[in-house]
C-alpha cells in the first residue's frame, strides 16, 4: 500500500458562523482544505448540542468538496442512512457510544458510505482491534469531545504511532486521523506520530492571515514531520 506522500486537512465547522455556514463552507472550499467535518452532537454523548442531517443537506449544495459527519452521539444506528443521504461521503461513529460495532460499521458500508470509527482519549486501541477491516478511517481524539478550542492532549500520540504501526503492519487502507486542538503548533507531533488526516478548527476558520495562508503553513509544518 503507498505512502500517503501528503497531509490531508479536514476543517471542522464546530468554530464557523452556524448563522452563515452556506458561505463559511464556500470560504473552507476556496481556502483549498480537503474535507469538512460536521460535528454532530446529541446533548448526551457529549455536553453539547449542534446540528441534525438537514442543515448538512443544506450546505451540501453550496460546495463540492468532501463531507464527513463526526456522530458524537449514543446509539447511532437508527440514522446511519441520513447522514449519507445528507451528502457525507464518511460516517464517524464513536467505538464508545454503540454496542454492535461491527454490526455498525458494516451497515456504513453497506449505505455506501466510508466507516469511521472515533476513540476518545481514554479509549485504547484495542477497542478496534477486532473490526480493522471493517474501517476506512480511524480518528484518534486528541481533545476530549464536546467543545472547540481545547488544548492538544500530547500523551494520544503513543496511540497515534500504535494505530500507524497496526496499520501499515496489516496493510490496511485506513486513513489515520486526529482531531482537537490541531493547529501549526501541534499537527508536526501528531504527523511524526503518524497521523496523516489532520482536522481543525479554531487554528483553520480563525487566526492570523487567510484561511489559505493558515492552511498551508499547517500543511507544511505536517509534511516536514513526514519527511523527517
Ligand atoms: C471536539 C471537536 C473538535 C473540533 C476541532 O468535539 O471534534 O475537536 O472538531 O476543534 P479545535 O480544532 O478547535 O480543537
Amino acid at each position: 500500500m503507498a505512502e500517503q506522500v501528503s497531509p490531508m486537512l479536514v476543517a471542522s465547522v464546530l468554530p464557523a458562523d452556524f448563522a452563515d455556514l452556506g458561505r463559511q463552507v464556500e470560504e473552507i472550499e476556496k481556502a483549498g482544505v480537503d474535507r469538512i467535518q460536521w460535528d454532530v452532537m446529541d446533548g448526551r454523548f457529549v455536553p453539547n448540542m449542534t446540528f441534525g442531517p438537514d442543515v448538512i443537506a443544506a450546505c451540501r449544495r453550496h460546495v463540492d468538496m468532501g463531507f464527513e459527519a463526526h456522530l458524537m452521539v449514543v446509539d447511532p444506528d437508527p440514522m446511519l442512512e441520513r447522514w449519507v443521504e445528507a451528502g457525507c461521503e464518511i460516517v464517524i461513529v464513536h467505538a464508545e457510544a454503540t454496542t454492535h460495532l461491527h454490526r455498525t460499521l458494516s451497515r456504513i458500508r453497506d449505505l455506501g458510505a466510508g466507516a469511521g470509527v472515533a476513540l476518545n482519549p481514554a479509549t485504547p486501541l484495542s477497542a478496534v482491534e477486532n473490526v480493522l477491516d471493517l474501517v476506512d478511517l480511524l480518528l484518534v481524539m486528541t481533545v476530549n469531545p464536546g467543545f472547540g478550542g481545547q488544548s492538544y492532549i500530547a500523551s494520544m500520540e503513543p496511540k497515534i504511532a500504535q494505530a500507524r504501526a497496526e496499520i501499515d503492519r496489516r496493510g490496511l487502507d485506513i486513513e489515520l486521523e486526529v482531531d482537537g486542538g490541531i493547529g501549526a503548533a501541534t499537527i508536526g507531533a501528531a504527523a511524526r506520530a503518524g497521523a496523516r488526516v489532520f482536522c481543525a478548527g479554531s487554528a483553520l476558520l480563525n487566526g492570523p492571515g487567510t484561511m489559505t495562508q493558515r492552511a498551508e503553513e499547517m500543511r507544511n509544518a505536517a509534511l516536514a514531520e513526514m519527511a523527517a
